[in-house]
């Protein structure tokens, strides 16, 4: 009997060797800037109780209404595997009373979400994000250092073609009074149903309306920042200073709507033209009223979420990936049972000493084992048989001229750490 091939679900990013060293790499230079900065770790389960998303993410969006992966689990609960990190963690600082401590409470997160899109190059039903979150303070300083560590993780990339676009939705007194005129220009459109109610829950919904008729009712709408109040106007005038001051550069959109309804004040995107229609590399801002809407404490908060997946493509783009391939210092080939034993124990305190070995495995011949220390890119390579055993030494040879020499193995790893220059 032939069993069938199982495939992967359709739209999931997987990340296999070699490629995996350079996701790892991007995710790595991604979150640096964070830790550096004070951020702590955050692990959260990647499935959570729907109301948090419906509540916390907003339904008006297509996050909510169109690409959660949401089922009941065996004891009748409504489940929703996470379409974003935010809410999770709000949802976990409230549960944990972490907001009662030390603020801000300053996290940062990394893992996989999961969006029901049309899958196309740069966008998955499951990819990856490293985020953060700093939560219980609202500084405009604080705002210019959370871009700060965005745009210092797009530089570790390497990246240049990137451009970081910011605006502001203002606080509750400036949206209300956009919201206003906006409905008012909202009602004298010609609208059909869908986009009516999705417009009563979050007017401003429709300047992300893609279509090309709507791009054009909505080229004359009131733009928000236009009423910003007195305070909002003088906090994003400061955001933008700090930005100066750090030598980021930024454009304002003030047509920008980011994809999730829990956002305020400040918001930002970072976009990559090199990536066609999934530019976005990243994106964040303030959610001031979301730990409220949560059951907590009336505490703002500011944070982003950077897209691993597309970052690694602009990476790609640009050029800037190293060269990822693993290459071990040592490879011992073992010749005999005996000698096995001696190379598990020989590689594990090599190891120890931060020397990167492999072993041989299998009872390959002498000759398929040379070629497999060959591909595996070892700089050096010993053959341990019964008569290396018996005389305590092995020829350690050097795999970039062939040149050998002889060495005790009680000394090998000195020998290796002078020759690797560790
Ligand atoms: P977001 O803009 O929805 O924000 O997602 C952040 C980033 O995740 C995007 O800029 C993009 O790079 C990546 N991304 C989103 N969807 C996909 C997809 N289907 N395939 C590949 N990459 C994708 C948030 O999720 C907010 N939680 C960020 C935040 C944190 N705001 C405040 N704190």
């Amino acid at each position: 009997m032939k069993f069938e091939k199982i495939q992967a679900p359709k739209g999931v990013r997987e990340y296999l060797p070699p490629e995996s060293q350079s996701f790892e790499w991007v995710r790595e230079q991604l979150i640096s800037p964070a830790k550096a900065a004070g951020y702590q770790l955050m692990e959260l389960p990647v499935f959570e109780d729907t109301n948090l998303f419906t509540r916390g993410v907003g339904e008006s969006t297509d996050v909510v209404s169109k690409e959660m992966y949401t089922f009941e689990d065996r004891g009748g609960r409504s489940i929703t595997l996470r379409p974003e990190g935010t809410a999770g963690v709000m949802r976990a600082v409230i549960e944990s009373n972490l907001d009662r401590g030390q603020l801000p409470v300053k996290v940062w997160y990394s893992g996989q979400f999961f969006r029901a899109e049309r899958p196309q190059a740069g966008r998955y039903r499951q990819f990856y994000q490293v985020g953060i979150e700093a939560i219980g303070i609202d500084d405009p300083a604080l705002d210019a250092e959370v871009i700060a560590i965005a745009d210092r993780g797009f530089k570790n990339l390497g990246l240049k073609n990137y451009r970081l676009e910011i605006t502001s939705l203002g606080d509750a007194q400036s949206r209300a009074a956009h919201r206003v005129d906006l409905l008012k220009f909202i009602s004298g459109l010609q609208l059909d149903e869908a986009t009516v109610s999705r417009a009563a829950i979050n007017p401003l919904r429709l300047f992300d309306d893609k279509r090309p008729e709507m791009q054009e009712a909505m080229a004359k709408a009131p733009i928000l920042l236009d009423y910003l109040s007195p305070a909002s106007a003088q906090n994003f005038a400061a955001v933008q200073s700090y930005l100066k001051e750090m030598g980021i550069a930024f454009t304002i959109n003030p047509r920008m709507v980011r994809g999730l309804d829990y956002y305020t004040g400040t918001t930002f995107e970072f976009i990559h033209p090199d990536l066609g229609a999934q530019s976005g590399i990243g994106g964040g801002g303030r959610y001031d009223g979301l730990m409220e809407t949560l059951g907590g404490q009336a505490l703002s908060g500011i944070g982003f979420g950077l897209g691993v997946d597309r970052a690694l493509l602009a990476a790609i783009a640009e050029s800037t990936v190293p060269s990822q391939e693993f290459t071990s210092d040592l490879f011992i080939i073992p010749l005999g049972d005996e000698s096995k034993g001696q190379a598990l124990t020989i590689a594990s305190s090599l190891r120890a000493s931060g020397i990167r070995t492999e072993i041989a495995f299998g009872d390959r011949a002498l000759k398929g084992a040379m070629k497999a220390a060959d591909k595996s890119g070892a700089r050096y390579v010993i053959v341990l048989g019964e008569s290396e055993l018996r005389d305590g030494s092995v020829e350690l040879k050097r795999m970039s001229d062939g040149v050998t020499s002889s060495v005790k193995i009680a000394q090998l790893q000195d020998e290796l750490q002078r020759a690797l220059a560790l």
